[in-house]
């Protein structure tokens, strides 16, 4: 099935709306409710900074214009995507946004501590049924919900940036989630049409290991004065067909979301995932990629430029 971002996605049978929360408003998160509206559920998105999960929202709102721009998508489409969706902030933000949902993505930064210290509170107000999903990279689905008192209703969808465009959602089974669980969870992403793989819960999953390594060797052979960024990167594009290279992709991912990773495989699986030092320095300086502007290359207007 195809992930056009400019459909509306349906799998065959009567469609489901859901109640979803989206925990974070992050470069995922935005991209996640997005494609929940756009699928049809009611999507509440919840963000710890004041005024962040509405300029989230806002962000959607200029994505479906380029997308009604194109003929993607109908006037109308926009407006009922719009309609589906709220922001909310603030102390009690995050249980209004939680009351009643049937399914919570959390799509804070990639902290175990923080993701328990969101989703606990919260676990009173989201019922005995909700869904409890996580967008964790890499971090262990057993442990988050073991710690949270409910490891057979937590699972992990795991999303890939830009969410409306990238067609696989990684689904996490923990020791203990059930099987109903990754039944509700398949149900959920091919809804929002996407293709979904189980994956055990092992450090890295499927995706992130092998991505994060390649990564890796791109930032040692830069430190190595092997090639360019852009010959690095030109090379994985143009010899192996690869949609962006890795420098290019680590820009688009965030290094600092990277270099968590990198940290949590290296501690769980060992030497191999070691960050290089060009990493944990560029991350010091802020260059964090794309959203900050600078990471392996510049970025203006939405765009890679060379340094
Ligand atoms: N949101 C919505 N749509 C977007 C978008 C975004 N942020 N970025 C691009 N698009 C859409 C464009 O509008 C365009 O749509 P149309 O074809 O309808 O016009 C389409 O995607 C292609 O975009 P572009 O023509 O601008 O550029 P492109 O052809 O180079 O594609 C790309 C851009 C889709 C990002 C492509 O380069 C790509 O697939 N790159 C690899 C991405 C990847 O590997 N992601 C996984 C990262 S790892 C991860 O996320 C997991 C983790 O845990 C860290």
């Amino acid at each position: 099935m195809s992930a056009d971002p400019g459909k509306t996605r349906r799998v065959a049978g009567p469609p489901v709306s859901l109640h979803v929360t989206v925990l974070g408003t992050g470069t995922m998160g935005q991209g996640i409710a997005q494609v929940c509206a756009q699928s049809g559920h009611t999507t509440r998105l919840f963000d710890v900074a004041e005024g962040r999960a509405s300029a989230a929202v806002k962000g959607i709102g200029a994505q479906l214009e380029k997308l009604l721009g194109k003929g993607k998508i109908t006037g109308d489409e926009r407006h009922q995507t719009m309609n589906r969706l709220s922001a909310a902030s603030g102390p009690t933000g995050a249980r209004d946004a939680c009351s009643g949902a049937d399914i919570v993505i959390e799509a804070v930064p990639e902290d175990m501590q923080l993701k328990l210290d969101v989703l606990g509170p919260l676990l009173e107000v989201l019922g005995p049924h909700a869904l409890i999903g996580t967008n964790t990279s890499s971090l262990s689905i057993t442990e988050l919900g073991a710690r949270l008192g409910v490891p057979e209703r937590t699972v992990g969808l795991h999303f890939f940036n830009p969410p409306p465009v990238m067609e696989l959602v990684e689904v996490v089974r923990g020791l203990s989630t059930s099987d109903a669980t990754i039944e509700r969870a398949l149900d959920f992403a091919r809804g929002l049409g996407k293709t979904p793989i189980v994956v055990r819960d092992v450090p890295g999953f499927a995706t992130s290991r092998l991505g994060v390594i390649l990564g890796c060797e791109a930032m040692r052979m830069l430190e190595m004065g092997v090639a360019s960024a852009e010959d690095i990167d030109r090379g994985m594009e143009l010899g192996y067909r690869h949609p962006m290279g890795p420098l290019k992709l680590t820009d688009l991912v965030g290094l600092d979301v990277r270099l968590a990773i990198l940290d949590h495989l290296t501690k769980e699986i060992g030497d191999q995932f070691r960050p290089p030092a060009i990493l944990r320095s560029m991350v010091r300086a802020g260059k964090l990629g794309k959203k900050t502007g600078e990471g392996f290359y510049k970025w203006v207007d939405g765009q890679p430029v060379a340094k």
